[in-house]
């Protein structure tokens, strides 16, 4: 396990797997999130979308549910994302849920149903803003092109702005597990903002992405060159990846990622002591898509087959030489997470040499057949290894197979 805050904020080392939510205007068209900057919507008429939200099937609960049965243990949700709309009722900017025909703090509903059943919640903010008249868009990357007609450009009173915002957001919901920001084009730097949310939510944890390095690192989709060779992180880490290939919003032709390929990403980061955040958007009506649910559903059963091999288990890939397996660890049990195409039905762990009491594949727990012998492609040491023999990779190929090994021993 990394190692413990030592207050409120270890909440985060306990539960890994969460739902990641955008939500907002953009759904409407449902085309992307930043439909305004790839999609290059103007912004006089992005704005009118407003006039059109009304998610009256919105039911924050059949959220939670879905999260729950996907075996999710936290939410975080997009208050405001870079389009600059803001779904809780901010006495900031006339841009937000109150002033359309829906009406609600969609916020404060969901917060109710999150703290009804103990559920951590968080909010994921934009500093990016291409609605705010303060914000200096200046044509940036995730910026509109220049200013808009009438826009007053000034950091200094567009950050005047976004901490009124976050006090609001830090005081008007109750308790709050994650403070997760986004899009600090400037780089600008102010210890004092987490400086607030701490000392408002001491219990919220906070990402990297704001205007100091936070708690957290958050690598994002398949970004990040080179993070699957290592086998573990320097700081905590939560990875964030969508359902679907092109969007974090709703999108209504979405290209959505196969389970193997989200199970894999999942595996990989929970087997390396990381947290895991995955996205879905809502429809403008308030639901969460069919092809959505279903993923989720999917990955849930897999989760809840192989949960244990991810909690309260250390990274422990360093007892083998083999590369194409992560190894987690409890005491004397060894959890082997086959995160890459098994090329065959059988698994070496060298230079481990010691025979387990049990051998269980967790996804199915069926009993895995092993040995210690010597193998003809270790002949050069002439030593025998632990290998595991006969797993049904055929049939399993669309998934992460999970072994779980009981020793009498401790494995070192
Ligand atoms: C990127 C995107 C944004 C999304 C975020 C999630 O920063 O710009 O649309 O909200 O990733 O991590």
């Amino acid at each position: 396990m990394a190692t413990q805050f030592g207050d409120e904020r270890d909440w985060f080392l306990e539960k890994r797997f969460g739902l990641f939510v955008h939500w907002g205007i953009y759904a409407i068209p449902g085309w992307q999130e930043q439909h305004q900057w790839r999609g290059r919507m103007p912004a006089n008429e992005y704005v009118k979308l407003a006039e059109q939200w009304n998610p009256t099937n919105f039911n924050p609960d059949a959220w939670l549910d879905i999260a729950e049965e996907a075996g999710m243990q936290y939410i975080i949700v997009t208050t405001k994302h870079h389009d600059g709309f803001c779904l809780w009722d901010t006495a900031h900017t006339a841009f937000n849920t109150m002033n359309t025909p829906y009406g609600k703090d969609l916020m404060a509903m969901l917060a109710d149903a999150c703290h009804k059943r103990n559920f951590p919640l968080g909010f994921y903010y934009s500093i990016a803003d291409w609605h705010h008249p303060n914000y200096p868009n200046q044509g940036r990357h995730h910026e509109l092109p220049q200013p808009k007609p009438g826009d007053d450009p000034d950091l200094m009173k567009y950050l005047e702005f976004l901490k009124a915002q976050v006090w609001e957001l830090c005081t008007h919901y109750g308790k709050l597990h994650a403070f997760w920001w986004d899009m600090n084009v400037d780089e600008h730097f102010d210890p004092s903002v987490n400086a607030m949310i701490r000392s408002l939510q001491p219990a919220a944890v906070i990402n990297n992405r704001g205007f100091d390095p936070g708690d957290f690192g958050t690598p994002e989709r398949d970004h990040v060159q080179g993070i699957d060779t290592q086998q573990s992180f320097d700081r905590l880490t939560e990875a964030c990846q969508s359902v679907g290939f092109e969007s974090w919003g709703y999108r209504v032709d979405e290209d959505y990622y196969t389970d193997r390929h989200l199970i894999r990403s999942i595996d990989r980061y929970l087997a390396r002591d990381a947290n895991y955040l995955l996205n879905v958007g809502p429809k403008p009506d308030g639901t969460i898509p069919d092809a959505s649910k279903h993923i989720l559903k999917r990955i849930g059963k897999w989760y809840r087959a192989v949960a244990e091999a991810v909690k309260d288990v250390e990274p422990a890939s360093h007892l083998t030489r083999n590369r194409d397996i992560l190894l987690t660890r409890r005491d004397n049990v060894i959890y082997v997470h086959l995160v890459n195409d098994p090329r065959t039905s059988g698994v070496k762990l060298d230079p481990i040499d010691v025979a387990p009491k049990n051998a269980t594949l967790l996804n199915t727990g069926e009993p895995v057949d092993f040995t210690v012998d010597l193998v003809p492609t270790n002949h050069i040491e002439h030593k025998p290894y632990l290998r595991l023999q006969n797993l049904p990779v055929n049939e399993l190929i669309n998934t992460v197979m999970v072994v779980k090994l009981e020793f009498d021993e401790i494995i070192e």
